[in-house]
């Protein structure tokens, strides 16, 4: 099943994320999809700030991944985890997925998102979570969770959408 939510402003798509960020765990993978400026940078910033991520996360374009350390705020609480904020954008073709190694990502100590998750669709792990967003420019958003996988199912009822 799917779970909609909106956001009318791009702190409003943070709060989602942090809202998200409060019942992550270790080796999660959330897959960020939606278009050009939909707000995936913007939701994984919430999700950093939920995780205790200090500094100024940018979508990695250039670089394909960044590596912050942060905690898990529930389950867990305190738990150190490593984020692994990935955008894909510019890779052409699957094979690059392993050169770059996303699924070393892919590990217990890691809470690992995803923007641009479709060129790495056969590397993904089948229990995830995708969360994609709707709308652009400075109009209203519509994020929709889609958990993959029974376990998510009942994380996302959690969270009261
Ligand atoms: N409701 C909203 N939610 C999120 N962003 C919004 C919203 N309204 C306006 N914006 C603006 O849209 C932009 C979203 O940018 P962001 O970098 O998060 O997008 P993105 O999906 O990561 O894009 P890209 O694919 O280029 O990495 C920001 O400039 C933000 O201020
Ligand atoms: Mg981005």
């Amino acid at each position: 099943m799917d779970y909609r939510a909106t956001s009318a402003t791009v702190e409003q798509t943070r709060e989602w994320g942090k809202q998200l960020g409060a019942c992550l765990r270790g080796g999660d993978v959330v897959a960020l999809i939606g278009d050009l400026g939909a707000g995936k940078t913007a939701f994984a910033q919430g999700v950093g700030k939920s995780l205790g991520v200090t500094s100024h996360m940018t979508s990695p374009t250039f670089t394909f991944q960044q590596e912050y350390s942060g905690q898990l705020s529930g389950t867990g609480t305190g738990t150190k985890v490593r984020l692994i904020h990935m955008d894909l954008y510019r890779l052409q073709r699957p094979e690059e997925v392993e050169v770059i190694g996303v699924e070393d990502a892919f590990e217990e100590d890691v809470v690992c998102l995803i923007e641009w998750p479709k060129i790495a669709e056969d590397y993904l792990p089948e229990i995830r979570l995708e969360v994609e967003i709707l709308g652009s420019g400075e109009s209203l958003r519509e994020i929709i969770f889609r958990p993959r996988g029974p376990e998510w199912e009942q994380r996302i009822v959690d969270l009261n959408i």
